[in-house]
C-alpha cells in the first residue's frame, strides 16, 4: 500500500464502504442524564469490529422534534430527521423502558415518518429492571405497522447487573455475544430487503 493509500484509503476500500449497507443505531431516550449514549457507543464499537456495514449513531435529541403536529412547535429539524432515516438500510434501536413502554421521544420520532422506515430490518437492544422486555414488545408492535422487520435475537440489559448504580454502563461479558447474534440476523435481512426497495 502506497503512502497516499495509507492516508486516504484505497479505491477498493472506498468501493466496499459504498456497497455496504447503512445501519443507524438510534438512541431512544433524550432526557438529561440518560444512559443511552453509553449503550449506543458500546453497540457501535462491537458492530464496527465486524466491518459488515456502515454503522452510525443517530441521536433523536439532535433533531429537537416537537410533538407531531403541535401548534407553534418548531419542526425545523423534521427535514433532517427524514433525510437521516431515509439514508439507512436498517436499524438498531437502543430502547429504554419508561412506564412499561418506549419513551415518548422515540414514539414521536417514529410517528414523524412512514416511507423512510418501510421495508427495512431492525434489531433491538434494550435495558430496564427486567431488561426492557416490556418496552421491546411494545416497540415490536409499532414496527410491524411501519413495515420494519425486527429480528428475534434481542440483547436485554439489566439495570441491576449491567450497570453500576443504574447509571454507569458495565455490561456482563455475555452481552457482547448477544449483540453479535442480533447483528447476524439484522445484516442478512437488511441485504434481502434492499432488493425490494432499491
Ligand atoms: C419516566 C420513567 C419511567 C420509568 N419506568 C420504568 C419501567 O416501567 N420499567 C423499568 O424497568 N424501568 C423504568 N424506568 C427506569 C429506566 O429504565 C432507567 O432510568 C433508564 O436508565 C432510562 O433510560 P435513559 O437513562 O436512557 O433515559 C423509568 C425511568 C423513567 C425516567
Amino acid at each position: 500500500m502506497g503512502f497516499f493509500d495509507k492516508l486516504f484509503g484505497t479505491k477498493q476500500e472506498e468501493e466496499k464502504t459504498m456497497s455496504k449497507s447503512n445501519i443507524g443505531i438510534i438512541l431512544g431516550s433524550t432526557r438529561e442524564g440518560r444512559v443511552s449514549p453509553q449503550v449506543g457507543a458500546w453497540v457501535k464499537e462491537l458492530a464496527d469490529k465486524r466491518g459488515d456495514a456502515n454503522y452510525t449513531i443517530i441521536d433523536i435529541a439532535d433533531y429537537k422534534l416537537p410533538l407531531l403536529g403541535e401548534a407553534g412547535g418548531d419542526a425545523s429539524g423534521a427535514a433532517a430527521w427524514s433525510e437521516i432515516i431515509a439514508k439507512q438500510d436498517g436499524f438498531v434501536f437502543i430502547v429504554q423502558e419508561y412506564n412499561h413502554s418506549i419513551t415518548g421521544a422515540l414514539k414521536n420520532a417514529l410517528d414523524y415518518l412512514r416511507e423512510e422506515w418501510g421495508n427495512k430490518a431492525a434489531g433491538i437492544v434494550s435495558y430496564g429492571s427486567v431488561g426492557g422486555a416490556r418496552a421491546t414488545e411494545h416497540l415490536r408492535g409499532i414496527l410491524g405497522e411501519l413495515l420494519v422487520a425486527d429480528v428475534r435475537v434481542h440483547p436485554a440489559l439489566s439495570l441491576f447487573t449491567d450497570f453500576e448504580n443504574g447509571t454507569v454502563f458495565k455490561p456482563a461479558d455475555v452481552q457482547a455475544a448477544s449483540v453479535n447474534q442480533m447483528l447476524d440476523q439484522v445484516i442478512p435481512w437488511t441485504t434481502a430487503l434492499n432488493t425490494i426497495r432499491k
